[in-house]
């Protein structure tokens, strides 16, 4: 009742923040001005320069890139960094094998001299970030033409870049937000050394697997652990043995305190991609004509994939990464239809955009703009259905990728620079090793064969390639005769070809690089061109029309589409209820894990140590009511790219590592809702427990701040 009356007082004197719940993915840099009032309101307990600050040691300071799409963050004055399993995936599976097989039975470094060395692996800290939209806009004219306003920001981001590069080892990246009304200025410190401490068994790590990816009640303990070496000052360094562990300016403490639901949770990492602002065409287009073409192709190949892996070993090793980055996307793909569907995305489009054109009818700034990115549209969705069908159905087959990769050579064979020549050979001698590690030819070609009459089924006959001697619809032996005649299949061969130019030569007439050539080809001067120039003119509607809706919305702060920037976002701890009378708990426990337990299906094997520990019930610190929390679901708005960030709590310690969303709610790069869209996070708890109990690398625990 007392509520009630709280809440009655509140809505009348207008308090109530008129934001759709924790919707906003915010900039480090203004939280003080936007949200930390907010937050403050809703049990956040410190300011925003603990969060962001130039001047002193704060939070964002414990937070990394890891590699190039996920999130890692610092727990211990040793460069210690924690992130999740399937972000420290590709490097636990390279160094992976039949008898060190690490992806299934873990991986723990005893000591620092056992940590393994990841030569393409770094990490990047933010140093900081400023504003520079004046700077880039300078010059700029309202009459220019799209072009020429191009033409100017380049032209001034190259000089502020110059301006700020000028200290060591810095990277300075300038990014467009709100579609180019506003740009931000990042300065970046990437380490490169960078070792794999530990990693649970991938039926710790990746337990659900595929089945339960993207799904709650989840019981997945997705973490690595890495550490970040620096030279002798502290500074970035390639790798070497006199390397010592990298000392963060701050690194972030741990609470193990537990937590229930209603509690204050945010979000601080590396948000990919968002299209929050997107018309309702672009809607429906994603909905009913990308996603379902994606999906399809797909299907085929991961079965594909499948069929092998379930009767090899040493294939399901080589495919797992593969067969993993395939059906996260597709699965993510076929949510998010549902949920569009479901939320009436596309009406409630219609309804805003109505009353946009209402608006923007008194000013000529804004007027039409729906309607023109409609046309834009309209034009566009042939030659975006040909690019998706490129990308999946031809670029998608391994043989036709890998001898995309030599094309640069090729081009090169034909100069004089032998110097860069033999730079590329030694790239290409590099990317090679890597490639027939995990190469098996006959999932490659059984997915060739039933891919390529997908392209030809759907994209316009424009787009359709000439090829040489393929009979009409008959790509089965077409495909079969290129693998026999190509010299790409035999390792050996091609590497002794790159040895001279006239190999190069040679390669330059294989068949599988003329296939690639003829594709890429068309869609090089067909495909590309058109789209670009069409995704331009859409980018410059879409820079009116976010200005125009933040104008119209003047109550409202809308945050900027995500752009792999650093970003807060923030919420509360919170179950949900996908359905009617089904109500999900926000957390889950160690007793669920035994229950999925069947050793028959890969997914759900439960390692026997796990199963050892759960019945002596040696659950020390990390047990709560008789078992031991593994994940829990919050309504912080994340999306890919947030995988490894740090869950925090109110005072800013490590509560949890997100990895994943909630199926219901997977649909909130474009429309977040409030009932169902979950953050799922592997709660700290099960990290530590695994650490200590499973893997007994304790001296990697007394390197932490543990709060208790
Ligand atoms: N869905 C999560 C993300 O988008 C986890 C992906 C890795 N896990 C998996 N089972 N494929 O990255
Ligand atoms: N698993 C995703 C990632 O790798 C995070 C889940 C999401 O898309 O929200 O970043």
């Amino acid at each position: 009742m007392k509520k009630i009356a709280i809440a009655f007082i509140l809505l009348f004197f207008g308090f109530v923040n008129l934001n759709k719940a924790d919707e906003g993915m915010w900039i480090p840099l203004l939280i003080e001005k936007f949200n930390i009032q907010d937050m403050q309101a809703k049990g956040f307990k410190l300011s925003a320069d603990d969060i962001y600050s130039i001047n002193k040691a704060c939070l964002m300071d414990a937070i990394v890139i890891f590699g190039r799409g996920c999130t890692g963050e610092l727990v211990s004055d040793k460069g210690l960094l924690l992130t999740n399993h399937h972000c420290g995936y590709g490097e636990i599976q390279k160094h992976s094998s039949i008898e060190n097989d690490y992806l299934t039975d873990g991986f723990w470094a005893m000591n620092q001299q056992e940590e393994l060395p990841n030569p393409d692996l770094k990490v990047t800290f933010l140093n900081r970030i400023e504003d520079v939209t004046d700077q880039v806009l300078k010059g700029v004219k309202k009459e220019f033409s799209e072009k020429e306003r191009q033409e100017i920001i380049s032209e001034n981001i190259k000089t502020i870049k110059e301006e700020s590069e000028g200290e060591t080892d810095l990277k300075v990246s300038i990014k467009p937000f709100y579609y180019g009304n506003q740009y931000f200025l990042f300065i970046y410190k990437e380490y490169k050394d960078v070792r794999l401490v530990g990693a649970p068994p991938s039926a710790i790590g990746k337990f659900g697997g595929d089945t339960d990816n993207w799904m709650w009640p989840r019981h997945t303990g997705d973490f690595s652990i890495f550490r970040i070496y620096a030279d002798k000052d502290n500074n970035p360094a390639e790798y070497s043995a006199d390397n010592v562990p990298y000392k963060p300016k701050k690194f972030l403490p741990i609470s193990i305190k537990g937590l229930n639901e209603g509690d204050f949770t945010w979000v601080l990492g590396y948000p990919g991609g968002t299209s929050y602002y997107i018309t309702s065409d672009a809607i429906k287009l994603i909905k009913d004509v990308r996603n379902p073409n994606r999906i399809k192709v797909r299907d085929k190949r991961i079965d594909i994939m499948n069929a092998y892996m379930q009767v090899n070993d040493t294939v399901r090793i080589k495919y797992a990464s593969k067969n993993a980055g395939a059906s996260n996307s597709w699965k993510r793909w076929k949510g998010e239809i549902i949920g569009l569907n479901r939320l009436n995305t596309y009406e409630k489009k219609l309804e805003l955009e109505a009353q946009f054109n209402d608006w923007a009818s008194k000013n000529d700034e804004y007027n039409n703009l729906v309607p023109e990115l409609a046309k834009v549209y309209n034009e566009i969705e042939k030659y975006i259905v040909a690019s998706d069908f490129y990308r999946e159905a031809v670029m998608s087959v391994e043989i036709v990728r890998f001898a995309s990769r030599f094309d640069g050579l090729i081009k090169m064979s034909e100069s004089d620079d032998d110097e860069a020549l033999n730079g590329e050979v030694e790239r290409l001698n590099k990317m090679m090793k890597s490639f027939y590690k995990d190469y098996v030819q006959a999932i490659d070609k059984d997915i060739f064969i039933e891919l390529l009459p997908m392209y030809f089924l759907n994209v316009d006959q424009k787009f359709h390639p000439e090829l040489e001697d393929v009979a009409v619809q008959n790509y089965k032996p077409y495909v079969e005769s290129m693998y026999k005649s190509t010299v790409f299949t035999n390792q050996e061969k091609t590497q002794k070809l790159l040895e001279s130019k006239e190999g190069i030569k040679e390669l330059a007439n294989d068949p599988v690089y003329k296939f690639y050539k003829s594709f890429n080809k068309v869609y090089k001067e067909e495909i590309f061109p058109v789209n670009d120039s069409l995704n331009g003119r859409a980018q410059y509607l879409y820079r009116a029309y976010m200005k125009g809706l933040m104008k119209m919305q003047k109550d409202k702060v809308l945050f900027p589409d995500a752009n792999f920037t650093m970003r807060v976002s923030y919420g509360k701890v919170a179950g949900f209820s996908p359905k009617d009378a089904i109500d999900y708990k926000f957390y889950t426990t160690l007793d669920g894990v035994i229950e999925k337990d069947n050793p028959k299906i890969y997914d759900y094997d439960v390692p026997d140590k796990l199963k050892e520990i759960y019945k002596e019930k040696d659950f020390g610190r990390y047990e709560v009511n008789g078992t031991v929390p593994i994940c829990f679901i919050a309504t912080n708005h994340t999306t890919g790219g947030n995988s490894g960030s740090p869950v925090l709590d109110a005072d800013g310690n490590l509560i949890g590592l997100n990895f994943d969303r909630a199926w219901d709610g997977i649909m909130s790069d474009m429309e977040l809702d409030p009932e169902r869209s979950r953050n799922v996070t592997l709660d700290i708890r099960y990290l530590l427990f695994i650490v200590d109990k499973f893997a007994g690398a304790r001296h990697l625990l007394n390197e932490m701040t543990i709060i208790e």
